[in-house]
């Protein structure tokens, strides 16, 4: 897949609208983690170093489309103004100001930004407070290609979103892909391309909902998959199993059965956890106990792998050339529960394999292992990394590649 590069256009003295995705965890106006501003700068920087003016946008959260002030991304400006001053200031480049315009679009804005001096950087807000994101809208699009001479996206976590700030935007601008963008696509390809064998997929997380197309097209290209996590449920419960008062999706029971014989059909195997960790009280436990997938009580809820699973799915990732993770095991926030998660981390680490990890929290759980530098890669993108390597085609993506003649910059080489 060939990108057009943000390097190669010319931006000395231009507008550009940057989209990144600084969807970042907050608790009470805190930014929690700051993984994914920090990975947004190397772009920014560049664009400064080369003299354009930079427009950022980005969502945070799922507001649904009105403005919700606890989704507002004013709160990101002081962490956002430290990081980035600190990498200019590695490259002895000047100091910059974040300007944050409430609004994404618009009169107003435009009027704004026309009055800044070219060296301010400009946050603007949530593109999520307006419903027409979601929606593509043509029209909302082409207000925000309005601010810019040019769009960089460097939203690599929302790429498989076909979003007026991911993809209708870059239909009206000429579009590139930003250092991000470029860095994921080259690193996730190689579980894509011809990935070497065995290939393992381990995939948790609470849902299968948002996951089925991709375990589907997994089948096709991964040896084995390995299920943990609230999802591990579900398929326990196609198998007929007590489930107790875990979660489960009532609705996907039905899927979750038919993945499973259709991986049977291919010759593939689903390994579902042997055995499981179970709790009466996720935060007031009065006992924790291990127990067969099969045995468990009406009263019980399913909340980490167990023992015997954690050894047989530790000792068949050593033996992987490929493996692929997305999802926690178990409720790792929660230290008696993190045991099976932090055990995939460190197989990941020590098998001899490309290693890819996508997914906020199975990123979290590498670095709290730390061993996050043992890792070939470490993606931004949850459901865009999973997509990805499912062998989808990303519409944030797709509208940058260079035989793209709905990108505005196909018409200018
Ligand atoms: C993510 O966190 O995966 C991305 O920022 C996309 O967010 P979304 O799932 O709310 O579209």
């Amino acid at each position: 897949m060939k990108l057009r590069r943000f390097q190669d256009a010319a931006v000395a003295g231009a507008r550009v609208l940057v989209r990144v995705d600084i969807n970042v965890p907050m608790e009470d106006g805190e930014v929690l983690d700051d993984t994914r501003i920090r990975m947004s700068l190397p772009t920014i920087v560049e664009l400064l170093e080369k003299g354009a003016q930079v427009i950022l946008a980005s969502h945070l959260g799922r507001p649904k489309g009105v403005r919700d002030e606890k989704y507002s991304l004013k709160a990101i400006v002081p962490v956002l103004s430290g990081l980035l001053n600190e990498a200019l200031e590695t490259k002895t480049l000047p100091k910059v100001s974040i300007k944050f315009l409430n609004d994404c679009l618009g009169y107003k804005i435009l009027w704004a930004i026309n009055q800044l001096d070219p060296g301010t950087v400009i946050l603007l807000e949530n593109t999520r407070f307006h419903r027409e994101e979601k929606r593509n809208q043509r029209i909302f699009a082409m207000g925000m290609a309005s601010l810019a001479n040019c769009f960089v996206n460097d939203a690599f976590g929302s790429c498989h979103r076909a979003h007026a700030s991911t993809e209708g935007i870059a239909h009206f601008r000429p579009a590139y892909a930003g250092y991000l963008v470029q860095r994921e696509v080259a690193a996730l390809s190689k579980a894509v391309e011809d990935p070497e064998t065995p290939y393992y997929v381990v995939l948790g997380g609470a849902k299968i909902s948002g996951k089925i197309d991709v375990i589907k097209k997994m089948l096709d290209v991964a040896d084995s998959i390995f299920i943990g996590g609230a999802m591990a449920f579900t398929f326990a419960k196609a198998l007929g199993c007590e489930t107790g008062r875990s979660l489960i999706e009532e609705d996907r029971v039905t899927m979750a059965r038919m993945i499973i014989e259709n991986a049977t059909q291919l010759g593939k195997t689903v390994h579902l956890p042997a055995d499981v960790v179970v709790t009466d009280d996720i935060e007031n436990p009065t006992r924790i106990e291990t127990k067969p997938i099969d045995g468990m009580a009406p009263d019980d809820i399913g909340v980490d792998i167990g023992e015997v699973t954690i050894s047989e799915y530790t000792s068949e990732l050593a033996k992987a050339k490929t493996i692929f993770w997305n999802g926690p095991m178990g409720i790792f926030e929660k230290p008696e529960f993190a045991k099976g998660t932090t055990a995939i981390a460190n197989a990941l680490a020590s098998a001899d394999a490309v290693t890819i990890v996508g997914g906020g929290e199975s990123a979290m759980a590498v670095r709290d292992a730390g061993v996050e530098d043992k890792i070939t890669h470490v993606s931004t993108g949850g459901g865009a990394s999973l997509e990805f390597v499912g062998g989808k085609s990303l519409p944030g993506i797709r509208i940058l590649e260079e035989d793209n003649q709905n990108n505005p910059a196909y018409h200018l080489s």
